[in-house]
């Protein structure tokens, strides 16, 4: 069987890690002073600079040529036509799919999806019309003010972060919530500052059996029949976005609210499907359009550009030169933008829930590092808690800067402090403070420390599309190279079955559970009448 670590330029790769070690990023830059124009590349409204890495020319070439030598061409046209690629699941991966808007068919299990995505996305165009223009009215005739997403994991992170990037672009008379976490002091702190006369929940479960989602929807449905209607009036103020449409309308849902999506679309890659409905409904129907666009454009600039000039597989190789060339074990991801703040939380599940894996796609063990943990937290706040760290600590740790580049009108100086900022860390880190200037070693910064800059041209619908679209095909592509299977989650199965377990044998005393689980279970039955 073909071994990844055995192969020619996985070697060669290994060789000039040692030859390029006293290598400082800094002296690429004075031996070539086109490398900024040669290491950066703009695909739409997106710039992404990648001089500042610990990269050669000759580290470049091989790394291409890592990926020239992978399954990359082959998994990613399997991919975009709807060959089964998530073999342990028996299914095929097409949130690409839903962001199409080309002509041709696409055929699943022999027959053409395309023509349900577009009624979906008519539904969600007609729906997300009548709440924002207030012909869509609650039980007792007025119309909706408060939007309450309840879901988690994929169904709550996508739309979660997209609505607050695009917060600008919202509906001025509308507010929007995610509760997501099964402790109730989460929902009950957004329940109590809404009327339940002018409050859509939408029930965002792929499985509608989640069971973080399914107590905070009867909580919240129980809230409304306490202080509002009946059970007939239930369907005026509770929505579903499911791939379960018998189990969402047990729930009370009415049918024609139920909207659907497709088996083939993994959680964390939905929001581009139904799941994204209250980015629709914040953003409005042409917004939400435009963040598919911008999507569809990153797709097509994914399947036809060349590797060396292609954003996600450059930014893919990058990382996978870090993580298994050069013991990175973690990606830093620093948005330089309040809107973004919950792009790291996002980015944190679309990669590391998609390549935290350490078998291949033939269920034998990887001889090597595969996804890294991914964390981030936004600029400019994070130079004030963890840079220190970057600087001057023991790890290594590559940084995706990311901002946009147009002001808010009004705060141009903010934003000149902001991107300033940023491009001055940027450097500090390449840099460091080896300037001969303080001689004792506390105030020395090592530098050589890598990071990649991408700007947005504006934070918009379709930029937005685009950037995590060109993530989404980062990790495709690591996936593809360590041959692993980036569209399963066993491990988080495993977690929501013993959970099941645990809660319904609670009362048995159980001897099955570990000593400590045992002894934990025992003080955890004190509190509760089971
Ligand atoms: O976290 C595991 C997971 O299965 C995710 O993949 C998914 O996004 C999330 O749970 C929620 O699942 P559902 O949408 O079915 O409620």
């Amino acid at each position: 069987m073909f071994q990844l670590t055995r192969s020619v330029t996985w070697q060669a790769l290994e060789r000039l890690r040692d030859e390029t070690a006293q290598d400082r990023i800094r002296d690429y830059f004075t031996r070539d002073p086109q490398r900024f124009d040669k290491m950066s590349l703009r695909v739409g409204g997106l710039f992404l600079d990648y001089s500042k890495h610990l990269i050669s020319d000759a580290v470049l070439g091989k790394l291409l040529e890592l990926a020239d030598h992978s399954a990359l061409v082959q998994r990613r046209a399997q991919m975009f036509s709807g060959d089964i690629i998530n073999v342990t699941e028996n299914r095929p991966v097409l949130h690409t799919a839903l962001r199409n808007l080309g002509d041709a068919p696409l055929q699943v299990d022999g027959k053409d999806v395309m023509p349900e995505i577009h009624q979906t996305r008519e539904q969600i165009k007609r729906f997300s019309e009548a709440v924002r223009s207030g012909e869509w009215r609650g039980h007792s005739g007025e119309r909706i003010r408060d939007v309450v997403n309840i879901g988690i994991g994929g169904s709550d992170l996508g739309p979660n972060m997209a609505c607050r990037a695009l917060l600008k672009y919202r509906h001025p008379e509308l507010h929007f919530h995610f509760v997501s976490n099964v402790d109730g002091t989460h929902i009950q702190k957004v329940l109590s500052r809404l009327d339940p006369a002018t409050t859509l929940f939408i029930v965002s479960t792929k499985t509608f059996s989640t069971q973080e989602t399914l107590l905070n929807a009867k909580t919240a449905r129980r809230w409304f029949l306490d202080n509002a209607g009946e059970d007939a009036d239930v369907g005026a103020h509770f929505i579903a976005a499911s791939t379960n449409r018998q189990a969402a309308m047990a729930f009370g849902i009415r049918e024609e609210n139920v909207f659907e999506f497709w088996a083939w679309v993994g959680g964390r890659y939905s929001m581009w499907s139904s799941i994204g409905l209250p980015i629709a409904l914040s953003v409005g129907f042409d917004g939400f359009m435009e963040l598919l666009e911008g999507a569809y454009e990153m797709d097509r600039h994914f399947i036809e550009a060349p590797f060396k000039d292609n954003m996600p597989v450059l930014m893919a190789l990058i990382g996978i030169w870090y993580i298994n060339f050069q013991n990175a074990e973690t990606q830093a991801i620093v948005p330089y933008d309040q809107a973004l703040n919950q792009l790291p939380a996002f980015l944190q599940q679309l990669d590391m829930e998609s390549n935290g894996k350490s078998v291949d796609i033939f269920g034998q063990p990887v001889g090597y590092k595969t996804g890294p943990i991914v964390w981030g937290e936004t600029g400019s706040n994070g130079q004030h808690a963890f840079f220190q760290l970057l600087h001057q600590g023991t790890r290594y740790v590559p940084i995706d800067f990311i901002a946009s580049l147009k002001p808010e009108p009004g705060f141009e100086d903010h934003h000149f402090a902001l991107l300033t900022n940023m491009l001055a860390q940027a450097n500090a880190f390449m840099e460091g403070s080896q300037d001969g200037t303080r001689l004792d070693p506390h105030y020395s910064c090592p530098g050589n420390r890598p990071s990649s800059t991408l700007l947005l041209d504006e934070l918009t619908p379709r930029n937005l599309g685009a950037l995590i679209a060109l993530y989404e095909h980062k990790v495709f592509v690591q996936g593809v190279i360590w041959n692993i299977n980036s569209f399963d989650q066993w491990g988080v199965q495993l977690g929501k079955r013993i959970a099941g377990e645990i809660s319904e044998r609670i009362d048995e005393h159980t001897q099955d559970f570990d000593a400590s689980t045992q002894g934990l279970l025992k003080l955890v039955r004190e509190h509760f009448d089971t």
